[in-house]
Formats: structure tokens, C-alpha cells, sequence
């Protein structure tokens, strides 16, 4: 199960993401909004929620730029969020960063590109190895604060 959600300016995005990757066979459990105005930082608490707790294995956010959601959603124990615009980053951060949420700016790139790179975001594994070793810092970075 995926977790998605947006604020007010991502709902059209977010609709759209749903509806392709529902019809690739994702299973999404939508958060909203659905059109009322919410403030980014409380849709990124809820979706962060469902991953960390293991009710959803990822997560996709959708705002403006992608930036609030993204800071927001780092400061979440155990979530690695990248703001995601190119298929070169997006299928990195999967292999090298096993992060588990992605943020998308709706007024930044294209419904089209953002279907896309959600795709590329949940079917790219983690590699592991050397890259295991920086994501336990960067978790250790957390325990520390
Ligand atoms: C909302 O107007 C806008 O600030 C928000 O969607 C996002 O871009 C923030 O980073």
C-alpha cells in the first residue's frame, strides 16, 4: 500500500497519479486533500505517519513546489524524503538513499513526468552495500537530535 497525499495545490496531480498508477495495479490510500485548503505541513505529518508505522511502504507528497512537503517530512523519525523533478534523481535516491517518500511540486513539473517518476520511485529497490553503511548515518544523525 502506498500512501499519497497534497495539499490544495497538488490535488489535480495527485488525482491524476492515483488514477494511472491504481491502473499499473498500486494499491494508494489517499489522504487528501480533495480540494479543501490545508496547510502542507499536517498532510506531510499524516502521510509520514502511515509509512512509519508500516501501514504504507512509501509515500508521495504533493504541494506547490514540492519543497514544504519535503522539509516538513524530514523532520519525521524514520522517513528519508527526496524532492523528485528528473527520472536520474528519482531512480537514485531509491538506489542509494532507500528513501521512502517522495515529494513533487504540481507547479513545478507536469502530471505526465510526476506519473512517470512515481512509477520509477516504487518499483526501484534499494542496492544496499556501501549505501547501507550512509543511510545508517544519516539515521544515527537523528538519534543524535
Ligand atoms: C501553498 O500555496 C504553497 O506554499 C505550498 O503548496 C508549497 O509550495 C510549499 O512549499
Amino acid at each position: 500500500m502506498i500512501a499519497i497525499g497534497c495539499d490544495h495545490a497538488g490535488v489535480e496531480m495527485k488525482d491524476a497519479i492515483i488514477e494511472a498508477l491504481t491502473e499499473k495495479g498500486f494499491e494508494l490510500k489517499d489522504f487528501g486533500t480533495n480540494g479543501d485548503p490545508c496547510d502542507y505541513p499536517d498532510k506531510a505529518k499524516e502521510v509520514c505517519a502511515a509509512v512509519v508505522s508500516g501501514e504504507c511502504e512509501k509515500g508521495i507528497l504533493i504541494c506547490g513546489t514540492g519543497i514544504g512537503m519535503s522539509i516538513a517530512a524530514n523532520k519525521v523519525k524514520g522517513i528519508r524524503a527526496a524532492l523528485c523533478s528528473d527520472s536520474f534523481s528519482t531512480r537514485f535516491t531509491r538506489l542509494h538513499n532507500d528513501t521512502n517518500i517522495m515529494c513533487m511540486g504540481a507547479r513545478t513539473i507536469g502530471p505526465g513526468l510526476a506519473i512517470e517518476l512515481a512509477e520509477i520511485f516504487l518499483t526501484t529497490g534499494f542496492e544496499g552495500g556501501r549505501h547501507q553503511r550512509r543511510v545508517d548515518k544519516i539515521m544515527a544523525i537523528e538519534k543524535e537530535n
